[in-house]
């Protein structure tokens, strides 16, 4: 089937297995393989914005993506520089496993997007419908902190 999407801000056309999973076709179609697979599991390694809205692309089909405009971790650095969440994961030690900080951030652009200053209560409670707790969140939450604060 034939889906045209925008991703990170370029135009897509591709002709695609009606089962492939939009993750797989951000990391194999597109090379944008700052999306990560969790292997099964439904820690949100994969998480990227559809629309604007933070989504587990293991979870949707590529075909149902068709019109839409995502955006991945790549999208979020300009001319090379990290925007000011990356930048504060990078110097807070958030950075966890590297598996889970790209779904981190991209669930806290969500976040922030809404709600430009979320308590801590806020954050914890939004990390957990989205990711799981295979490590503390305290640096996280520091560098949402430092984000919403400056
Ligand atoms: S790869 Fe596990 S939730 Fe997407």
């Amino acid at each position: 089937m034939e889906i045209s999407l925008k991703v990170n801000g370029k135009d897509y056309t591709a002709d695609v297995e009606p089962r492939l999973l939009l993750l797989d076709f951000l990391r194999e179609h597109l090379g944008l393989t700052g999306t990560k697979s969790d292997g099964g599991s439904t820690a949100g390694c994969c998480t990227v914005l559809l629309n604007g809205i933070s989504v587990k692309s293991s979870y949707i089909l590529a075909v149902q993506a068709d019109g839409s405009e995502i955006v991945t971790i790549e999208g979020l650095s300009q001319n090379g520089q990290l925007n000011p969440l990356q930048t504060a994961f990078w110097e807070m030690g958030a950075v966890q496993n590297g598996y889970s900080t790209p779904g981190l951030i991209m669930a806290l652009t969500d976040l922030l997007n809404r709600n430009p200053h979320p308590s801590e209560s806020e954050i914890r409670a939004w990390l957990d419908g989205v990711l799981s707790r295979d490590t503390g969140y305290q640096n996280v939450i520091c560098a949402v902190e430092m984000v919403t604060s400056g």
